[in-house]
C-alpha cells in the first residue's frame, strides 16, 4: 500500500475538497472561509447575515457560493447540502461553525428559559441538523468531515452562561456519537474548541470594546506572549478537515494555549500570601 506524501509547508491542503461552512460570513468562520479557499478547496458560506456573506462571496470569487441558512431550520440545512451537492458534486468537509451566546456569565437565577432554548437552538440543535444532513450525503459517499466548534467551555465551567457551557458540552457529545456511528463509512468527527477570540458574538455583551477585550484575554490567558485571532482556529479546522488529519476521529482539539489544563488559584494564592508576608 502506498503512503500519501507527507504534507509540506504552504501545500494546498484542501485541493479539489468541497466545504459547507455555517456562520461563514463573519469572525472565525470567514477567517475559515478564506483559509479553506487558500488551501483550494470550494466553499459554501452558510449564514443568515445575507449582506456580509454575498459580499465575501463576490470579494472572493466564483469558487465560495452563499447560501442563506438558518441553521435552527432543518429545510434550509437540507436546502444548504443540496446545493452544494449539485453545484460541486460533492460534499467533503461540513463545518458547524455557527454559534450565539447570550451572556458572558453563569447566573442561574437570571437564566431565562427562552434564551436558554434558544442558544441551544443555535449552537446544538444547528449543530446535529448539519452532521445529520452531511451524514445522508456522506455515507453513501463512503467518506467525509464533520468538524464542529465548541469552545474552552466545553471543558471547564464558570466561563460562559449556562446556555453556552451545556450547549458546547452537548456539542462534544454529538461529535463522539458521530465518531461511534460515522466512522465505519469513512467518515471522521471532530471538534476545535477556542479559548477566547476577539470576535462580535459578544457585541453588546461586553463592557469593553473588542480590542480591550482582546488585550483582557491575552492577558488573563495562559500561553504568554501571543494573542489567539480567529485564523489561529481556522488552521486548526484545516488541518482536521485535510488529509493530514486521515486517522483523526472523535477529538476535542483545544485551541487554548493550555488554559483548560492549567488551574494558577493556587500559585495565585501563594504569590499574593508570601507578597502580603
Ligand atoms: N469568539 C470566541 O471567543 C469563541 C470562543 C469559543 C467558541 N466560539 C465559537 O465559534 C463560533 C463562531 O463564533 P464567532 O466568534 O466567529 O462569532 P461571530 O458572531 O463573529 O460569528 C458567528 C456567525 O454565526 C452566524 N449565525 C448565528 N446564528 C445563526 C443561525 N441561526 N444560522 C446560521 N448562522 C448563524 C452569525 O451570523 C455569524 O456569521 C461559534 O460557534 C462560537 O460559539 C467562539
Amino acid at each position: 500500500m502506498s503512503t500519501p506524501a507527507p504534507s509540506v509547508p504552504n501545500a494546498k491542503r484542501l485541493e479539489g475538497k468541497v466545504g459547507i461552512i455555517t456562520g461563514g460570513a463573519r469572525g472565525i468562520g470567514e477567517a475559515a472561509v478564506r483559509l479553506f479557499l487558500s488551501h483550494g478547496a470550494k466553499v459554501v458560506i452558510a449564514d443568515i447575515l445575507d449582506n456580509l456573506g454575498e459580499a465575501l462571496c463576490h470579494e472572493l470569487g466564483e469558487d465560495v457560493s452563499y447560501i442563506h441558512c438558518d441553521v435552527t431550520n432543518e429545510d434550509d440545512v437540507c436546502k444548504t447540502v443540496d446545493f452544494t451537492v449539485e453545484k460541486y458534486g460533492k460534499l467533503d468537509i461540513m463545518y458547524n461553525n455557527a454559534g450565539i451566546v447570550d451572556s458572558l456569565m453563569p447566573e442561574i437565577l437570571n437564566t431565562e428559559k427562552a434564551k436558554f432554548e434558544r442558544v441551544l437552538g443555535v449552537n446544538l440543535v444547528g449543530a446535529l441538523l448539519g452532521a445529520k444532513h452531511a451524514a445522508r450525503v456522506m455515507i453513501p459517499a463512503g467518506k467525509g468531515c464533520i468538524l464542529f466548534t465548541a469552545s474552552v467551555a466545553s471543558e471547564i465551567g464558570g466561563f460562559s452562561s449556562y446556555a453556552y457551557s451545556c450547549s458546547k458540552t452537548a456539542i462534544v457529545g454529538l461529535m463522539k456519537s458521530a465518531t461511534a456511528e460515522l466512522g465505519r463509512f469513512g467518515i471522521r468527527v471532530n471538534c476545535v474548541s477556542p479559548y477566547g477570540v476577539a470576535t462580535h458574538i459578544a457585541d453588546g455583551l461586553l463592557p469593553v470594546e473588542a480590542v480591550h477585550f482582546e488585550g483582557l484575554l491575552s492577558k488573563v490567558g495562559n500561553l504568554q506572549g501571543v494573542v489567539l485571532k480567529a485564523e489561529d482556529i481556522a488552521q486548526a479546522a484545516v488541518y482536521l478537515a485535510s488529509d493530514d488529519a486521515k486517522y483523526v476521529s472523535g477529538q476535542n482539539l483545544l485551541v487554548d494555549g493550555g488554559y483548560t489544563i492549567v488551574n494558577p488559584s493556587l500559585a495565585m494564592g501563594f504569590s499574593s500570601f508570601l507578597g502580603q508576608a
